[in-house]
């Protein structure tokens, strides 16, 4: 990214606003030790493609132009790391269902795009998306490709969660890292309901799932490393939050709509508690919705951050102590500066430009899948 496109770009966050109450820092005596800042590079839902479609307005049609501006500013901001959110590639042929070509050329996109990210002058992680991996129960299961391609689901998902790891050399479809004095966990919600915990708690059925091996890994990982303030990344959301009451704990309201009901982890208040009870969670991060948004649960920030489209620069970078979330976003990622643990309760309303064109665009959605398009 040149010197002038970045100040234009600080520009548009100047125009968006730091958003965020920003409180008196506390000092967390009781939390400990004050821990060294993290710093990190992120971006969600880039869908990159080489291939291009028929169609030349589908958000998929996307070159390596944005990531390698990213690369680029991150050579300057010299983050601990760099954490794509999930949907990191498009499946080619997207819109007539898995084949074997179409595996072949989703393995060959992940081949071209994730190198580049992986230049990035830290270590690069990967978060599972829907449109990563494909799946039948999800969870530890071993599946084969044939087994994906003969599920045929519309949106090409023939590469098995295994298969994905290996390509991008991730330890696993969850894991964890540290970077700094903080603990980052990754999660995957690309799972089955596999227990009959009640998956409609937020007030809406969740079609994703945190499966139990994962559930009970958390719980361990929170355990060994309680002293730790720690980040989570996981790709759906692990909330279903009210759009017009927002959470009741702080954070945007209205909250931004997104396009697809139910489309967020159905047991992600089992986690929310953990994370609530472990009191050291610092923020999660999502993607999946391609929208800004920003909500509380137990004194924790859950943040969605907006997509790629077509060649974007949508990313942040960001900044966490153990009192104060600082993120600075591009493009059409909104900037953030907050404070943390305690969090104040008090919601305020999103930027007017992010909300009305998250509710322009969620009926625009809804109007073409009425009119059958
Ligand atoms: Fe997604």
């Amino acid at each position: 990214m040149s010197e002038m496109t970045r100040r234009e770009a600080m520009k548009l966050i100047g125009a968006a606003g730091l958003i965020g109450p920003v409180l008196p820092w506390t000092t967390n005596t009781a939390m400990g030790t004050v821990p060294r800042p993290v710093k990190f590079g992120v971006f969600a839902d880039p869908h990159y493609s080489s291939f291009k479609y028929d169609d030349p307005t589908n958000y998929a049609v996307s070159y390596a132009k944005g990531l390698i501006a990213f690369v680029e500013r991150m050579n300057e901001f010299q983050p601990d790391f760099v954490i794509n959110l999930g949907d990191f590639v498009t499946p080619r042929e997207r819109r007539y269902g898995n084949t074997p070509e179409q595996y072949a050329g989703f393995k060959e996109d992940l081949g071209i795009f994730w190198p580049i990210l992986r230049a990035a002058p830290c270590p690069a992680y990967g978060v599972v998306g829907n449109h990563d991996v494909g799946w039948i129960r999800g969870g530890d299961e071993k599946v084969s490709t044939a087994e994906l391609i003969a599920k045929g689901q519309t949106g090409g998902h023939a590469l098995s969660k295994d298969e994905w790891c290996q390509i991008l050399s991730m330890p696993g479809r969850y894991y964890a890292f540290d970077a700094g004095d903080f603990r980052c966990l990754v999660l995957d919600g690309n799972n089955a309901q596999d227990t009959d915990a009640d998956n409609a708690r937020d007030g809406l059925r969740g079609a994703y799932w945190i499966d139990q091996p994962q559930l009970e890994w958390i719980k361990r990982e929170l355990v060994a490393h309680q002293d730790k303030f720690k980040l989570v990344f996981c790709h759906e959301e692990l909330h279903h939050t009210d759009q017009l009451r927002g959470s009741g704990q702080g954070g945007w309201v209205p909250l931004p709509p997104h396009y697809k009901d139910g489309s967020y982890v159905g047991n992600g208040w089992q986690v929310r508690e953990l994370f609530e009870k472990d009191r050291k969670v610092a923020a999660v991060f999502h993607g999946h919705y391609h929208k800004n948004r920003w909500t509380v649960y137990g004194s924790i920030h859950y943040i969605t951050m907006e997509n790629y489209p077509d060649q974007g620069e949508n990313w942040a970078e960001v900044t966490v102590s153990s009192n104060r979330l600082q993120m600075v976003g591009h493009d059409k990622q909104v900037g953030f500066d907050l404070a943390m643990l305690p969090v104040d309760p008090t919601s305020i309303a999103p930027p007017q430009d992010i909300y009305a064109e998250a509710v322009r665009q969620r009926k625009e959605y809804h109007d073409k899948k009425r009119s059958g398009g």
